[in-house]
């Protein structure tokens, strides 16, 4: 495995204390081997003991010497950024041949571009020169996978100089989350929910992508994504095309997809009245107070990039036709969660109404994709006691308590299934162009005015607007 951006936040957050869990538990192939490539002048043996001081503060398992060390002795590093023409890429070659020589790696190759879309093309273009004659070559994308529809065409047309669109991993980390796999599971692995999983019993869907953390220092970054491109056009699409798409004939990458990307395709631009963005001002998270956005560092002091977004959306098709998918995905919010809300309709004969001690609620399913992980659906009991009244009670499985074990974290999925050649977990290019269609079309309605921001304070749960979104249809999001 080549990283490119070794020296990044994504290699030493995410990708090495992935491979070390991997290592942990066998699931490495015995023949292995990893070189990292950045700017920064390092030595091999620099590189492995920042690795390895990065493994022992992110990395979700106890630190063991003997598993690091089958790790450290199949790293190597390389200086040099992309720029310094066939060079960088000479010496990754030598590398890779010491690779192959003594881990036995056999001319196999996962490329990875752990670095800013400005540094691809020069990248992809040495990669695409230096391939191996002999054994399989992929490439994982990391987002964001362009700016906008055309940018995201180029990018893919330049992928496709050198790479089949079977090489090519675009990853959208939550596709990797133990939760968001087991989406599929309640509807196609159980008989009661698919009946009922359509426009006939389904009232509205609420899916909520709530993060505590402000911007963690990527103004540079964050300025030009907003939240409609940082979490709105890759994760939330993910997450609507997974819980409305069709039960694929089978669970290869290109029957999952093509039912997702159906979903996609379906999905008819909002009006300007349905969406609503919002900014975070000053506030308290957890009884800290946090700075504004716009006076993050590095962020400009009349910047009108949106840190949140709720949109109602609909999905064009016979299952879903008229049935609302409330979406909303912010920073600086109340509280860490993303869930996904099935609300079912009202049970059709009340003669329980006057029973109903907090007004009998309509059923809820709700999926909780982190933290708490698990399902929990909420349905009316009656109070013990004399009389009859009802209550909303919560029937719940936690992953924690049904299954004792600890959640991989979505890297470690994603690395083995790419070795593998399994790309049911990433995105395809057709599913890409379709976001960036919904998100182009809503961005270009947003030049047109100029909220007022910031419209929310840190630590609350977004613009009065959100509120208003769901009001004007008689709604409410989900209470906390
Ligand atoms: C990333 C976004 O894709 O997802 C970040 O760029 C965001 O802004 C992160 O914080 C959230 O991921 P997770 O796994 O912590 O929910």
């Amino acid at each position: 495995m080549v990283i490119f951006g070794a020296s990044g936040d994504l290699t030493k957050r995410k990708l090495f204390p992935a491979l070390y869990s991997l290592a942990a538990r066998q699931l490495l192939p015995e023949k292995f081997g990893v070189v990292g490539v950045a700017r920064t002048e390092e030595s091999d043996d620099e590189f492995r003991e920042r690795m390895k001081a990065a493994v022992q503060e992110f990395g979700r398992d106890d630190f063991r010497e003997e598993v690091w060390q089958g790790l450290a002795d199949g790293m190597h590093y390389v200086a040099g950024t992309a720029d310094d023409g066939d060079e960088v890429f000479k010496h990754i070659d030598d590398a890779l041949a010491g690779l192959d020589r003594d881990r036995g790696t056999g001319g196999n190759r996962v490329y990875y571009l752990a670095v800013p879309p400005s540094a691809f093309e020069t990248i992809v273009e040495g990669i695409g020169k230096h391939r191996p004659s002999e054994g399989w070559t992929r490439l994982i994308v990391e987002k964001p996978f362009g700016h906008d529809l055309q940018s995201a065409q180029e990018l893919n047309a330049l992928l496709h100089r050198h790479f089949d669109e079977t090489e090519i991993f675009r990853i959208d980390h939550y596709l990797g989350k133990e939760t968001v796999q087991n989406m599929l599971a309640p509807r196609f692995a159980n008989g009661i929910f698919e009946p009922i999983w359509n426009r006939q019993f389904i009232d509205h869907i609420q899916i909520t992508v709530a993060e505590t953390l402000g911007i963690e220092g990527r103004a540079d970054y964050y300025e030009h994504a907003g939240a409609i491109r940082d979490i709105f056009q890759n994760h939330l699409l993910q997450l609507i095309a997974l819980t409305a798409m069709e039960p694929p004939i089978d669970f290869t990458a290109d029957s999952i997809r093509n039912e997702k990307v159906k979903v996609l395709k379906a999905m008819h631009t909002p009006g300007p009245k349905h969406v609503v963005r919002g900014q975070y001002g000053r506030g308290y998270i957890e009884g800290q107070e946090v700075p504004g956005y716009r006076e993050e560092e590095g962020v400009d002091p009349s910047s009108m990039t949106e840190t949140f977004v709720a949109a109602k959306l609909f999905v064009d098709n016979w299952r879903w036709a008229d049935t609302p998918i409330y979406v909303r995905a912010g920073k600086r919010l109340a509280r860490r969660e993303t869930t996904i809300a099935i609300h079912f309709k009202r049970a059709p004969h009340p003669p329980f109404e006057e029973a109903a001690a907090e007004g009998l609620r309509p059923n809820v399913l709700l999926i909780h994709i982190q933290p708490d992980e698990g399902v929990s659906l909420a349905i009316g009991a009656k109070v013990p006691g004399q009389g009859l009244q009802i209550r909303t009670v919560h029937m719940d499985f936690l992953y924690g308590g049904a299954f004792r074990t600890d959640l991989p974290e979505a890297y470690e999925r994603l690395l083995v299934d790419c070795m593998r050649g399994d790309a049911s977990l990433f995105t395809r290019e057709d599913e890409v162009i379709e976001q960036w269609q919904l998100v182009d079309a809503i961005v270009a309605f947003w030049r047109r005015d100029r909220p007022t921001f910031p419209n929310y304070a840190a630590g609350t749960w977004g613009p009065p607007s959100s509120d208003e979104l769901l009001g004007r249809d008689g709604r409410a999001w989900r209470r906390h």
